[in-house]
């Protein structure tokens, strides 16, 4: 099989390529020189695909997204001499290439980027749409920008040794990609289809949704984040690396149905069928491992994606999703939601 997607996210044009195989040295390297940048995991991946290339080898897991490994990429591009002609090539899951995309959006003012996404929730999510960060004064992604890479590659091939927990990390991107679909048939379908075609619809989903609103400016590219708000909040709170981002995502979504469900939004039937696809994840409230509710709702209302001081959710709707604003929320309901009952928590 071989799938191949061309989007416009606002100026550049991003080629994904879905196939069995590992891509070659030379589809993968665009300009004149390259620097593969992978994790301690994923350098085997990249090392059979990229020999004889200089490489930056940063330590695996999200509590190593930070600006240190970031700029560990900027100084091995800078050694290696990577012309402003150059390209960046990240091997590995989202840390590796949020980083590496950001890296290649400041190194010599921007220089061309491709991934090679080897996590099943990079392939789905992370390496599409140009969304690049890294974590910063202990909150999830709050530095970053947005850099589309030019070719996405996602080689079934490199699932072959992925971890249990990793699956079902990418997985819980997957279930939110179809619960934002619009013809719920995907939703109801979702796990009777092939892995590739799970995958090669997510792509498309994304890929439509990330070219109609490429910098998040309208309500457009916002309902990527159906989770997000609660999850990254939980990420956060729990310990950056303590939660999968995928696990988080699931917690998330199970909270976004349930403010949904208590503002009229959500019908209770559509709940149950996500709760459902849900059954293997952590969704109750409070989750097990949070511990600090202050902490929780401190990283919640410093999410990016607030106007002003207002947080928007986004909740599963009749259909798809739609958006709310913090404004229509009482705070004694928010912290129902979230299971807290410390009163000192506000
Ligand atoms: N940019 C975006 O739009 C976007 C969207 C969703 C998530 N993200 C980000 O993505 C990150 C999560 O990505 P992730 O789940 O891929 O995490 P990750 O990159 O940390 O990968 C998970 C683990 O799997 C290992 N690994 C990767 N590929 C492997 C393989 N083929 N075989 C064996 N081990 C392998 C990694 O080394 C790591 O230990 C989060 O930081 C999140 O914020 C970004």
């Amino acid at each position: 099989m071989r799938d191949v997607y061309r989007f416009r996210f606002g100026p550049t044009e991003t080629m994904v390529i879905i196939q069995e195989a590992f891509p070659s040295r030379e589809e993968v390297c665009i300009g004149n020189n390259g620097l593969v940048l992978c994790d301690t995991n994923t350098e085997s991946i990249a090392r059979t695909i990229l020999p004889d290339m200089p490489y930056c080898v940063i330590p695996a897991g999200e509590m190593h997204k930070n600006w240190q490994s970031v700029s560990l990429m900027l100084q091995a591009a800078h050694k290696a001499g990577i012309s402003r002609d150059g390209c960046f090539i990240a091997v590995g899951g989202g840390v590796v290439s949020d980083m590496a995309g950001f890296a290649a959006s400041v190194y010599m003012r921007g220089v061309s980027f491709s991934i090679v996404a080897t996590t099943l929730l990079a392939m789905v999510d992370a390496a599409i749409g140009g969304k690049t960060a890294c974590d910063y004064c202990d909150l999830k992604n709050l530095i970053g920008t947005f850099y589309p890479a030019s070719k996405v590659f996602i080689p079934l091939e490199s699932l072959k040794t992925l971890p249990a927990l990793e699956w079902k990390s990418g997985r819980a991107e997957l279930i939110k990609t179809a619960i934002l679909n619009r013809s719920e048939h995907i939703l109801d379908r979702i796990a009777a289809l092939s892995l590739e075609k799970q995958i090669s619809r997510a792509v498309a989903i994304k890929g439509s949704i990330v070219e109609s609103d490429p910098y998040e400016r309208g309500e457009k590219r916002i309902i990527l984040n159906l989770g997000h708000t609660f999850g990254h909040a939980l990420e956060t709170a729990t310990g950056l690396g303590t939660v999968s981002h995928g696990e988080a995502v699931a917690w998330g979504i199970a909270r976004a149905c349930a403010l949904g469900e208590a503002l009229g939004n959500t019908p209770p039937e559509r709940s149950k069928k996500i709760l459902d696809l849900l059954s293997d994840y952590e969704t109750q409230a409070p989750h097990p491992l949070l511990r600090n509710s202050q902490a929780f709702l401190d990283a919640l209302y410093h999410d990016k994606k607030k106007k002003g001081t207002t947080l928007r959710f986004i909740v599963p709707a009749a259909q798809g999703v739609t958006v709310v604003s913090s404004d229509h929320i009482d705070q004694e309901l928010l912290n129902r939601i979230i299971g807290i009952t410390d009163s000192t928590a506000s």
